[in-house]
Formats: C-alpha cells, structure tokens, sequence
C-alpha cells in the first residue's frame, strides 16, 4: 500500500521516546501530582499509584503505541480498522485531545502573563489576590463571562502561535523540538530543587510528602485518584499515544518503549514531589504553620504558593521566577502540540490533508475558541471543562478501549504480534490487565464519579453550567465525531 510510504517517520526512536516522555510530562506532573499524593497519605500514597502504573498505566500504554503503530494511523481510523463503527470512537477519543489542547492552553497563557511579571515580582505580598483580581480578573460565577483578559489573549495568541509553528513541519519538527522540551525543564527542575532542599525548613515539607499514612490506603477513594493521576499523566485515552505510534516504522520495538516512558513519567513526578515539598516547607517555616496549612488546591499550587515563595526567596528571585514560569511552559508546550496532533493526525489519514494546511487550520479555529477560557468568568468554565474531559471522558474512552482491544479485537494475536519485535517479551499477564483489572478499576471509578456529581454536583457551580460544560462538551466531541466518521474519505482503503 502506497500510503504506508507516504507517512512520516520519527527520526529515530529515541525522538519518537523522547515526543512520548514529553507528552505525558507536563503540567500534570509539577502541580497534580504532588497535590493529590499529599492529600492521599503522603508517602502511602506512592503504594495505589505504582499498582496503577503497572495494572493500567504500562498494559494501556503498550497498547496504544502498539495499535498506532500496527495501523499505521491514529486514533479514528486505528479504530476503524477493527470495526467500521468504531472509528466514531476513534473520533471522539482522538476529539477529548482536541478539547484537552483548547483548555490547556489557558495555562500555558497564565504562565505567559507571568514570566513577564517574574521581572518585577509583580505578584507584590499577595500572590492570590494578584492571581484572581489582577492575571484572571476574575468575575462572580460561570453566568458572568466578560471580555477576554487582553494579556491573557497575548499569553494565548503566544501559545497557539509557538504550537503552530512546532506542527507546522509535522513530526520531523517534533523528533527536533523534543530535544529541548524534554530535557530542559527536568534541568531547571533540578535547579529548583536545588534551590528548594537548601531553604529552611524543607525537611518539614520533605517528611510531609514522604511519610506513610497507611490508614488511608483503605479508602476507595485514594485508589480511584492514583488511577486517575496515571490516566491523565501518561496522555491515555485520548488517542495521543496511538497517533504517536502511529509514526513508529513496521518493525519498532513497543513494550520496552512503552515501559521507559511509563517509568520516566512517573519518576518525573516523584522527583517534581521533592521540588514541591521542599518550597511548602519553606513557605510553611515562613508563615509559622503547617505543611498542610499552605498547600492551595491544584491551578493555585502552581500560580499562588511558588509565587510566594520566590518572592521569599533571599536572593535572585527574578531569575528564580523565570526559570520557573520557563519550566511550565516547556513542561505544557511539548503535551499541547501531542494533544493536537492526535486530532488532527485522523483528517491527515482519512482526507489527506496536508499536515502544514492542519496545523494552521486547527490554531485558527481553536485560539478564538480558547479565549473562552480567558474571559472574566473563564476560569470557571476552565474548571468545569477540565473536570468534564478527565474524569468522565478520559475514563470512559479508557474503558471503551480495553473493552475493544480485550474483547473485540484478537488480543493474544497482538499479543504476538507485539512480541515479534520487542526486547521484553510481553506476558499474559498483559491480556488480563486489558480485559479485567482495569476495566473493573475503570467501572467502579466512573460509577463513584457519576454518584457524587449527581448527589452533590461539583464545587458549588450551578447545574445548567455543568451540563453545558461538562456533559455538553462531552458529548460535543461524540457529535463531531459521528459527522466525521459519516463522512466519505478520499480513498476507498477503508
Ligand atoms: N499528560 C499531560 C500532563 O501530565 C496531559 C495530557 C493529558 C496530555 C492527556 C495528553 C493527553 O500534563
């Protein structure tokens, strides 16, 4: 088959490890991670998520780079190779990257906004005012929309423009990019934790993160965050790994691929622990309370605590500042081009459109529906979308996939296929993993999730907010999906 040939290629493996490290690492690992184990029992919290990595995170992992690369295609029509039908899912899997990208460019935009106030320590002795009254100008609820913030437009437009002209070139580009995006940040990183160990009082926040708490482990609930954690951090369900794989020559090796990115991921994420823990502790040693007295919640971890403390810090805190705003922004950079490429990767297969017409055609309809996000009441919106898109469409896909390759597709026929050229041989345990571990682990997730939006909504916002961000963005990416999957391809491969 001549389009076989046609399709770009990393240029080499380590570019296509090092595109799949720099997609799952991202934001999810500097200010999720570290926030959901310290409230999950610390060190304890360490015990659920490796089960997680190992049960679901690697077999899921193995499965979406293996798929991409024995299509040859992303997510839509990987799919749709097994069932006709299922490219619709291919679709919507492929289209919660799409509405991931659109919202998660809004932090990249915040971080933007403040690099350029690291110079001056803009964010002056009170960081969480500074974050809601003067970065998001926040209004008084998701009914009060407002005009777009225009420095967050320019944080926007800067985004969506360095996104662009990444994608522009296609995966070659990507295989060159990621040679910076990935290393960089985990230098400065480590500079931060540097600077972080030798504050005072770091110890503090270090024993805080690392001390078991293993009463906690019996909670269902702390299981059910350690696998949504790895979901999230590993960009699964959302047909980036497929679209990635996909790129993979006939003859790459997956399983030992898949495992390094699995273990560089969540060893980024226990390494950014340290970093995080020791400037709580130094924040906490500051304000004489404690550890758990100064963590704020998730988006406030990044924006509000670090600014605290680098304007706390003795000298430098400008560079500091940057340095740390840098870190975000490579972090974030490297997971939004995966995320849009996913999507856009299944018009290249089905339409042969070029990739350079995608990029561009993609960044010009989505950076004006992303300036949603940073209008007045924005950050609601960004709230609920985010919460929408993980916890009930990321899960859901999650299930639907295993449910596909487990059942639906010869799983023990992958299974071969997949260790003809690996370095690792894959067991059976693998299948067992696909077909019932993590779909039970899925189900019981999504019921509890489902029960408590139901019984108590989500953080106060009223109902038809919900079910027009929430289940109608959702559903949103199932109705484009079902429209492109109608439509007739170029060719007849299909
Ligand atoms: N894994 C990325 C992070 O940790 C986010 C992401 C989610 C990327 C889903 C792609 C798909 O920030």
């Amino acid at each position: 088959m001549a389009e076989i040939k046609e399709r770009e290629q990393w240029h080499s493996r380590a570019a296509f490890i090092m595109a799949a490290i720099g997609s799952a690492v991202g934001l999810g690992n500097v200010w999720r991670f570290p926030y959901v184990a310290y409230s999950s029992g610390g060190g304890a919290f360490l015990i659920p998520y490796f089960v997680a990595l190992f049960t679901a995170g690697i077999p899921m992992l193995i499965l979406e780079m293996g798929l991409g690369q024995r299509m040859q295609k992303g997510a839509p029509l990987a799919f749709g190779r097994i069932r006709k039908p299922l490219q619709w899912f291919g679709w919507w899997a492929a289209g919660l990257s799409a509405g991931i990208v659109i919202y998660y460019s809004t932090i990249l935009a915040w971080s933007w906004v403040y690099l350029w106030h690291s110079f001056d320590l803009g964010w002056g002795s009170d960081p969480k005012t500074f974050f809601n009254d003067s970065v998001l100008n926040i209004s008084s609820g998701p009914g009060e929309i407002g005009w777009p913030v225009l420095s967050l437009v320019i944080g926007m437009a800067l985004t969506w423009l360095t996104v662009y002209l990444i994608l522009r070139k296609g995966v070659r580009n990507v295989s060159k990019v990621v040679w910076v995006t990935v290393p960089l940040p985990t230098l400065l990183l480590a500079i931060l934790l540097i600077r972080g160990l030798t504050l005072p009082g770091a110890m503090d926040g270090i024993r805080y993160y690392l001390t078991p708490d293993f009463s906690k482990l019996a909670q269902p609930d702390i299981w059910l965050r350690a696998y949504g954690q790895i979901f999230f951090s590993l960009s699964l369900a959302s047909g980036v790994m497929i679209g990635y794989g996909s790129y993979l020559g006939k003859k790459a090796e997956i399983t030992n691929s898949a495992l390094i990115t699995g273990l560089a991921n969540c060893g980024t994420s226990f390494f950014a622990g340290f970093v995080v823990f020791s400037i709580l502790g130094y924040l906490a040693n500051v304000q004489g309370l404690d550890v758990d007295k100064v963590v704020t919640k998730g988006t406030g971890l990044a924006f509000v605590a670090f600014p605290t403390a680098i304007s706390k810090l003795p000298f430098l805190n400008s560079v500091f500042g940057m340095i740390f705003f840098v870190t975000l922004l490579t972090l974030g950079i490297d997971s939004a081009f995966a995320l849009q490429e996913a999507f856009t990767t299944g018009f290249y297969d089905k339409w042969k459109i070029p990739t350079g017409k995608l990029a561009g055609i993609f960044v010009l309809v989505a950076f004006p529906v992303s300036l949603i996000f940073v209008t007045r009441g924005g950050f609601y919106w960004f709230d609920i979308v985010d919460k929408w898109i993980c916890d009930f469409g990321l899960v859901l896909s999650g299930l639907v996939q295993c449910i596909i390759i487990g059942y639906i597709y010869k799983v023990e026929d992958f299974r071969g296929y997949l260790n003809t050229n690996s370095e690792v041989r894959l067991g059976k345990w693998w299948v067992w993993a696909l077909r019932y571990v993590t779909p039970a682990v899925l189900i019981v997730i999504l019921c509890v999730n489902f029960y408590t939006e139901i019984t108590e909504g989500y953080e106060n916002y009223p109902r038809w907010a919900t079910l027009l961000g929430g289940w109608g963005v959702v559903l949103f990416w199932a109705a484009l999906g079902y429209y492109l999957w109608k439509r007739p391809s170029k060719s007849d491969v299909l």
